[in-house]
């Protein structure tokens, strides 16, 4: 952990979501489940912080544990960007205009959309109940405060929503959508949260305590392959040569990362690097990879 924290001072919060700037930028937490029950865990694992782009996963998940993956590859697609996670670019590029994979905003939303419930309340709260099972913490809740800076702020994802509703990959009210995915993105969680997270899907969607199937092993597969190709932004391809395990990041500067067969791992430091991944966090999974040779390749 020592060898880390020098590199926060390299890195900048998050400020484009007002809430997100008040996180500390010289916090860093780690910690690792490997099924026995208890978290091993260095720095701060109490430490709660909003899932935001991790959520991608989980719903990528939710979404295709409710339609398939007919519908769900039908309205997003399969291939990384190499452009940062909120560029609108390829949308206007790509013929048909369906985002190229789950892990960036506007494939993101385009999932969000898919999740099943007749109200945004029972979307949320199907939503928030699949984070509680596969986190073993029945507890666990979103963020209001942070959810409505980011509502108040989201225009660009707006913007990418309004194409995608113009293109034919979303239907439905805008505002209703980007009311759900902030509220998806401001769920809170800790280290030890995501470490069991990372956990269940190193282990074929499996309950983190009691080892029953939460995630069908073939979805658990699919999530972990976009961890790796799309996780990491557009540094998934660095990411998967110097670490080399399943990892998906968010601007909070949380990091999930799933050692098929193996450890959840769940990082947290707010402090990140020009691409928008935690960059204490990057150097720490570095580090872990290459000492316990948990490189899948
Ligand atoms: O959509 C946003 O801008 C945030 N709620 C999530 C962004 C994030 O963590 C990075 N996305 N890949």
């Amino acid at each position: 952990m020592n060898k880390v924290k020098q590199f926060t001072k390299k890195g900048k919060v998050a400020d484009y979501i007002p809430a997100l700037s008040l996180a500390n930028p010289a916090d860093v937490a780690v910690s690792i489940y490997d099924g026995t029950n208890t978290c091993f865990s260095e720095g701060n694992h109490n430490q709660l912080f909003t899932l935001q782009s991790i959520s991608k996963v989980l719903t990528l998940a939710l979404a295709l544990m409710d339609h398939g993956e007919e519908v769900v590859f039908s309205k997003v697609g399969m291939e990384p960007t190499g452009d940062p996670f909120n560029s609108i670019s390829k949308l206007e590029s790509q013929i048909p205009s369906k985002p190229l994979n789950p892990m960036i905003n506007a494939g993101a939303l385009a999932v969000t959309s898919l999740i099943k419930g007749s109200s945004n309340e029972e979307k949320l709260s199907r939503l928030l109940d699949f984070v509680r099972e596969l986190s073993g913490n029945r507890s666990i809740q979103f963020n209001k405060e942070v959810a409505q800076s980011e509502f108040e702020t989201a225009d660009l994802n707006r913007a990418l929503s309004y194409f995608m509703k113009q293109h034919g990959v979303i239907s439905g009210d805008v505002d209703e959508l980007l009311d759900l995915y902030t509220k998806q993105c401001a769920i809170e969680v800790n280290c030890e949260d995501l470490a069991k997270i990372g956990y269940a899907l190193a282990h074929q969607g499996e309950h983190p305590n009691d080892k029953y199937s939460i995630i069908p092993s073939e979805i658990a597969r699919l999530v972990k392959t976009f961890m790796v190709t799309c996780g990491m932004y557009n540094a998934s391809g660095e990411f998967a040569i110097r670490v080399g395990i399943p990892a998906k990041s968010g601007v909070s500067g949380g990091v999930v990362g799933a050692v098929p067969g193996n450890i959840g791992i769940g990082i947290y430091g707010p402090a990140l690097d020009d691409k928008g991944n935690s960059i204490a966090g990057m150097k720490l999974l570095e580090l872990l990879s290459s000492r316990y040779q948990l490189s899948i390749f």
